[in-house]
């Protein structure tokens, strides 16, 4: 997979790209990341990439030159199977999107910033636009990389045991049952007994019973 990510402050997205699992997959070459930094592609002589809003108002909006500029200079490289935009009045992301986009070859992303970009972006170059949740962040990179994240984790082959994202929350619109690890008997706190005896078939039984219970207890609205 290919992602490609616009963004007017690209050294936020430095340390998310550079760590852990994110690093280890572009490492094995499973995942290839760039970061473009929107003002290379602004055309004015003090590289501006922002100005005032039409009709005024607080606050500056991206303007559309550069983005425009950017995303016409990847696309005649390559097709991209969709192009994100993240904004908090976008669509809410979920496990079942993270799943598609695990999927596709090509993605593009573009961050937002300021008051927001110039809205015939959206309205002609966008297919998709995202938000990770009901608050307002300062850019669009921290959700972009939130995004890359929950959607890397699924290429085949990122995580070790492939299996462990099929187990993760949200997966069957079930939370994920709770995870013990030695010692067995902490200072008395005791994990429970089933996880201990080795009787695979029934640890199995238990964790599909507490999933159920605890998705019923905290998120009642996803065991509808
Ligand atoms: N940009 C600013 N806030 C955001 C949010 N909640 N989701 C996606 N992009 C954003």
């Amino acid at each position: 997979m290919k992602i490609d990510i616009i963004s007017a402050v690209p050294s936020l997205l430095e340390s998310p790209f550079n760590d852990s699992i994110l690093k280890r997959a572009q490492e094995k070459k499973l995942v290839e990341i760039t970061i473009h930094n929107l003002r290379d592609y602004s055309t004015n002589n003090q590289k501006s990439i922002d100005d005032y809003a039409f009709g005024g108002g607080a606050g500056m909006v991206l303007s559309i030159e550069p983005i425009f500029n950017c995303i016409e200079d990847l696309q005649s490289k390559k097709k991209f199977d969709e192009v994100i935009f993240m904004t908090p009045d976008g669509e809410k992301l979920n496990q079942n999107y993270t799943n598609q986009l695990s999927l596709k070859n090509n993605i593009l992303i573009i961050c937002g910033h300021y008051k927001g970009i110039d809205q015939r972006i959206r309205d002609f170059l966008v297919t998709k636009e995202i938000s990770i949740g009901d608050y307002v962040l300062s850019g669009g990179e921290l959700p972009a990389a939130v995004l890359c994240d929950a959607v890397i984790r699924l290429i085949p082959g990122v995580l070790n045991n492939e299996t462990s994202a099929l187990t993760d929350s949200f997966q069957d619109d079930l939370l994920a049952p709770p995870v013990y690890t030695r010692p067995a008997n902490f200072n008395g706190w005791e994990v429970p007994d089933i996880l201990t005896s080795g009787n695979l078939k029934e640890i199995e039984k238990w964790r599909e019973k507490k999933a159920i219970e605890i998705t019923k207890i905290k998120r009642p609205d996803l065991s509808e």
